[in-house]
């Protein structure tokens, strides 16, 4: 049996999805009080084949900040799939992301201690891997630096690797992933159809930085061929490719049929912005649209390598052409 973290969120429904068509027996972690109506209607979108793969997921209620609920929920349990976790850059949401993160992270890998299990993935993020000097290449090597820059998010996710590195000290059976940006189509409100919305609201602007990005596809197959080989106490950068944010929206207008991005923003003008949301966002108690640690990060230029996982498994990874293609289309399909 094998136990899903964050099943309704956009790595965790395709895992689900991708498990169950395997013939897997499958049980994923719901919070108390949600309902997996959007995963359900997501599965159908990915294809008419798929309809019934969601009455095989057998559906646990429970959150990582709650011990006891891990303890349940990983009852006759062999494998387990972390993929729960928060991703904001909101700074009000910081403390609760730190907790889910760190903490959430720690609770998953002591009941994975405590429940003997066979084997743990983790996703974990290139956010965890820290900021690279000035055009190198960022691969599993890679040291964390304590920086001002470093976004909550990142610290929230290098922590929560650590946990998960201290129990493969104290004997777990596990395996990282680091992905980039995960390109696909999840359910609304998650963070990469935020992405989505911006493009299909599309203005003219772009902003000069420079990113890793991944098709969801191939962070759920890494995850299955990593869990289904002896590889433990390993992590693995997961990237197709380094875009900038130019070429990147360019590829998404090219697939809508809009005008390509033109006009550079400049940061300043960015962060002023950003600084005004993020006051909307406090006098009128809403999350705001655009913070200080988006434009941040949104700024970097950072290239990523996943040679260590091409060559240990001879994988290809899919273009991102073909990715931003396959996830607009579930996504108008999702909007009927
Ligand atoms: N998206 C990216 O571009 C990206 C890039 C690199 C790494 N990652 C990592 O990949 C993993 C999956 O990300 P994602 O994009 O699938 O995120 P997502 O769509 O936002 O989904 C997050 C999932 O975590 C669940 N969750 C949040 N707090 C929880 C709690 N306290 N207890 C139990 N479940 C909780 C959510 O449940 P609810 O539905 O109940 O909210 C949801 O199922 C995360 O570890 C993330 O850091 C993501």
């Amino acid at each position: 049996m094998i136990l899903v973290t964050g099943g309704t969120g956009l790595v965790g429904s395709y895992l689900l999805c991708e498990l169950a068509r395997k013939g897997n027996k499958v049980k994923a972690l719901l919070r108390p009080g949600k309902k997996p109506y959007e995963t359900r209607k997501l599965f159908n979108c990915f294809s008419a084949e798929n309809e019934h793969l969601i009455d095989m997921v057998e559906w646990v209620e429970g959150d990582v900040l709650d011990p006891f609920s891990l303890q349940q929920a990983m009852q006759e349990v062999d494998y387990v799939y972390h993929c729960a976790a928060m991703i904001s850059f909101n700074p009000r949401e910081l403390k609760t992301m730190l907790a889910v993160n760190i903490e959430g992270t720690a609770n998953v890998v002591n009941a994975c201690i405590e429940n003997g299990i066979k084997k743990l993935c983790h996703v974990s993020s290139i956010a965890s891997l820290g900021q690279a000097e000035k055009g190198e290449m960022i691969d599993e090597n890679a040291k964390w630096k304590t920086s001002r820059i470093n976004s909550g998010y990142a610290i929230s996710k290098y922590g929560g690797e650590r946990e998960v590195w201290r129990g493969i000290e104290e004997g777990l059976n596990a395996v990282i992933v680091n992905p980039s940006v995960i390109i696909g189509a999840g359910c609304h409100r998650k963070a990469t159809n935020r992405l989505f919305h911006n493009i299909e609201n599309f203005l003219p602007y772009y902003i000069s930085g420079i990113n890793g990005y991944v098709d969801v596809r191939d962070v759920v197959n890494a995850m299955i061929l990593l869990m289904e080989s002896t590889i433990s106490g390993e992590r693995y950068v997961l990237n197709s490719e380094n875009l900038s944010l130019r070429e990147f929206f360019t590829k998404a207008a090219n697939i809508l049929g809009k005008p390509q991005p033109r006009i550079a923003l400049n940061g300043s003008i960015l962060n002023l912005v950003a600084w005004l949301d993020e006051m909307r966002g406090r006098l009128t108690k809403s999350t705001p649209l655009l913070t200080r640690e988006n434009v941040r990060a949104s700024l970097s230029k950072s290239y990523y390598s996943a040679e260590k996982f091409r060559s240990a498994f001879h994988y290809s990874f899919i273009p991102m052409t073909e990715s931003l293609t396959e996830a607009l289309r579930i996504l108008e399909r999702m909007k009927k």
